[in-house]
């Protein structure tokens, strides 16, 4: 089991040590439900956030990304706009999942705080070199922007402390096409060359191809286990329960609660895709399991295994090919998740995104 024993700990001065993360996202209703838990959480620093294409363009995932930030009272965090285009291949959105601005039915400001000068791919090299060693990246989204970065920055996997990974499904069929997973589907060529970069990296024996604790490969979640994170309207109103409300937002006092009445409209038009498309009301919410394993990696056992990129299949382009019987030999590049604690992470959801619905 990989095991970090670094995070989450007591800090010396008795407060809670608090991992400093980098959010790479296309938000996106899940992505935006990874936000609120990333701010929501005392163990997490939210450094900045960086947006790309891929749920919905990059400008209204800056929109969106910024605006869920001011809903949950943290303008001040940094949000850079990336890459606009997968590296290769055309863009494709997917409004039928998330709507067609990417928050489902919610209707939010329009976002007040500035958008960074700095472009995405800069911002996360400059502050991978700021802290080397201390960044936790995580990404959510399509990996274009962080294929751009260890372009320009090969010794990024060294400069950051660890990468998690949304993205490609390892032991169960994909969402996007019948074996590829919507992340690595959009720009395929991204996720490979960020693998690869990984990969290279282990292989100059810089550690990152060690096993067990202290690990620094990347951790990817594929669908195999971001699907276990299925949530359902009773965690919805657990939520709104504890946030002193009604699963609609509705106060006692006749005043909505803004944070509960995004989770409800946002997360109505989630279910109703996965009513049609998987046959249950409720959602996969793929991206907040992520940042929550990037900040708590107990929340996930994972198996370290040699991943690669299917990028000229005629039916599988975009596959994220996992060499389980090790038949190629290579060195295991990828600590891929292959069992995760969903009651664990949904009891902490469910707690904390309640008390900053709060206030
Ligand atoms: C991934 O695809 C996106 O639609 C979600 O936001 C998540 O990051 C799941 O395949
Ligand atoms: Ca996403």
């Amino acid at each position: 089991m990989a095991y970090d024993p670094v995070v989450s700990k007591p800090a010396a001065d008795g407060g809670t040590q608090r991992t400093p993360i980098l959010v790479d996202c296309d938000t996106g209703i899940d992505d935006s439900l990874a936000l609120l838990y990333a701010v929501a959480s005392p163990d997490c620093d939210l450094v900045a956030v960086t947006c790309t294409s891929g749920n919905v363009d990059a400008r209204q995932v800056a929109e969106n990304t910024r605006a869920v930030l001011e809903l949950a009272g943290r303008s001040d965090v940094e949000v850079a706009i990336g890459r606009e285009t997968p590296l290769e291949r055309a863009l494709v959105t997917t409004p039928e999942t998330h709507g067609p601005r990417g928050i489902g039915y919610a209707e939010l400001p329009p976002a007040r705080m500035p958008l960074s000068p700095r472009f995405g791919p800069d911002l996360i090299v400059e502050e991978a070199r700021r802290r080397p060693g201390e960044l936790t990246l995580v990404t959510l989204a399509p990996l274009t922007n962080v294929a751009l970065a260890v372009l320009s920055e090969p010794k990024l996997p060294r400069l950051l402390r660890r990468i998690v990974i949304m993205g490609g499904s390892y032991r169960s069929p994909g969402n996007t096409a019948p074996t590829t997973e919507w992340n690595v589907n959009v720009d395929p060529e991204a996720a490979k060359i960020v693998f690869e970069a990984f990969d290279a990296d282990g292989a100059e024996g810089s550690g990152v191809g060690s096993t067990g604790p202290g690990s620094t490969r990347p951790i990817a979640l594929g669908l195999d286990v971001t699907e276990r994170a299925k949530l359902l309207p009773h965690h919805l109103a657990e939520i709104a329960a504890r946030a002193g409300c009604s699963p609609d937002g509705g106060g006692p006092d006749g005043r909505t609660n803004p944070v509960i009445r995004y989770l409800a409209d946002a997360l109505r038009f989630y279910m109703e895709f996965h009513s049609r498309y998987d046959h249950f009301f409720g959602a996969f919410i793929h991206d907040p399991l992520a940042l929550a394993t990037a900040i708590d990696p107990t929340l996930v056992r994972t198996e370290p295994v040699t991943v690669d990129v299917e990028l000229d299949g005629r039916l599988t382009t975009g596959e994220t090919v996992a060499d389980w019987r090790r038949v190629w030999g290579r060195p295991p590049n990828v600590d891929v998740a292959v069992e995760a604690d969903a009651g664990r992470f949904f009891e902490r959801f469910i707690e904390r995104v309640g008390d900053l619905a709060r206030g």
